[in-house]
């Protein structure tokens, strides 16, 4: 039975580790990726080879290859896209197999940056399509001439499981416990004026991100789940707590690592650039490693280092 849901496809520890994509999402980024006839395709997480069969059917299936970190997935795979008569170049491990260059690259895990591998094996003019680890951003940057990958964050919301480094078996450690509050010596307690409306915004949170890539958010809900009262800004050791009191005042309790303190920095510097939607940030990445996201131009000056 068909129906426009994701479906969690492999567990472990507890943890999802492989699924089949929101099939609209499949198609909003296929879209995105925008292949031709006779290209060379790279996919990155074969998963259940849905994707791979999609891309196979578009451009024939000796010029798709996909590459999976799990190589009992890899057999899985083979074995369903003989089944349709497709043999792909599958590859089990990370990074890109060096039958490039590719002509596109469709990511299918999430990275906080685009991996040098992928710029290495990408033809000039070529598109890598990747969603990040960070408000479910989703990029497409070209290639140029100078080996520099360039582009947007799109319109599209992706939230895809993050890319697991090479050789690992487990699933990728990303999750960081919220860390217990801090001892009452060491905490700051303020009005804030950041308003609960921008902090449920998507692009802001994007926006936010952006300030503090080492940071997770974690929306803080009424009693009853129908409303959201607050938000808890945390690393591994250190947290900010915002509510909204009964007067609808904003407050924060945060420890010496002042979270918080960014979190209205950003805020003030979201409102001064009439609130930018994703579609304002660009991304340039190079192969060596300097990755940097910017608003508007790579040379606006609003600029932040992507943490790959
Ligand atoms: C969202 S699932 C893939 C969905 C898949 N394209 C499909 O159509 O079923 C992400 C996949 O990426 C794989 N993965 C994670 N880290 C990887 C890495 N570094 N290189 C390649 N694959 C990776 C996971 O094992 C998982 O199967």
């Amino acid at each position: 039975m068909y129906s426009d849901t994701f479906l969690a496809t492999q567990w472990t520890d507890g943890v999802i580790t492989s699924s089949a994509s929101l099939p609209s999402l499949v198609s909003a980024m296929l879209h995105l990726l925008d292949v031709h006839d006779g290209q060379q395709v790279l996919e990155i997480g074969t998963g259940t080879g849905y994707n791979t069969a999609l891309l196979c059917h578009r451009v024939g299936d000796t010029r798709v290859a996909s590459v999976e970190i799990d190589p009992t997935l890899v057999d899985d795979a083979r074995d369903q896209l003989a089944g349709l008569r497709l043999e792909p170049l599958l590859v089990a491990g990370a990074g890109a197999p060096q039958a490039g260059p590719y002509d596109r690259v469709l990511s299918t895990c999430a990275s906080p940056g685009i991996p040098a591998a992928w710029i290495e094996q990408l033809a000039d003019g070529g598109v890598i399509v990747a969603p990040f680890t960070f408000g479910g951003a989703l990029a497409k940057v070209t290639r140029t001439g100078s080996g520099e990958v360039s582009g947007w964050f799109d319109t599209e919301h992706a939230w895809f499981m993050p890319l697991r480094p090479a050789g690992a078996t487990g699933p990728a450690g990303l999750l960081v416990d919220l860390p217990d509050p801090a001892a009452p010596a060491a905490i700051h307690e303020n009005d804030s004026t950041v308003d609960l409306d921008t902090l449920q915004d998507p692009d802001f949170r994007l926006w936010l991100c952006l300030h503090l890539p080492e940071a997770r958010l974690v929306p803080v809900v009424s009693d009853d789940l129908s409303a959201h009262t607050g938000l808890i800004v945390h690393t591994a050791t250190h947290r900010a707590d915002y509510t909204i009191d009964a007067d609808g005042q904003g407050r924060v309790i945060q420890d010496d690592r002042r979270l918080w303190d960014t979190v209205e920095a950003a805020w003030r510097a979201w409102h001064a650039h009439d609130a930018p939607s994703r579609e304002r940030i660009g991304i340039t990445a190079r192969a060596d490693g300097v990755q940097r996201a910017w608003l508007d131009t790579p040379d606006s000056g609003v600029t932040w280092p992507l943490p790959l």
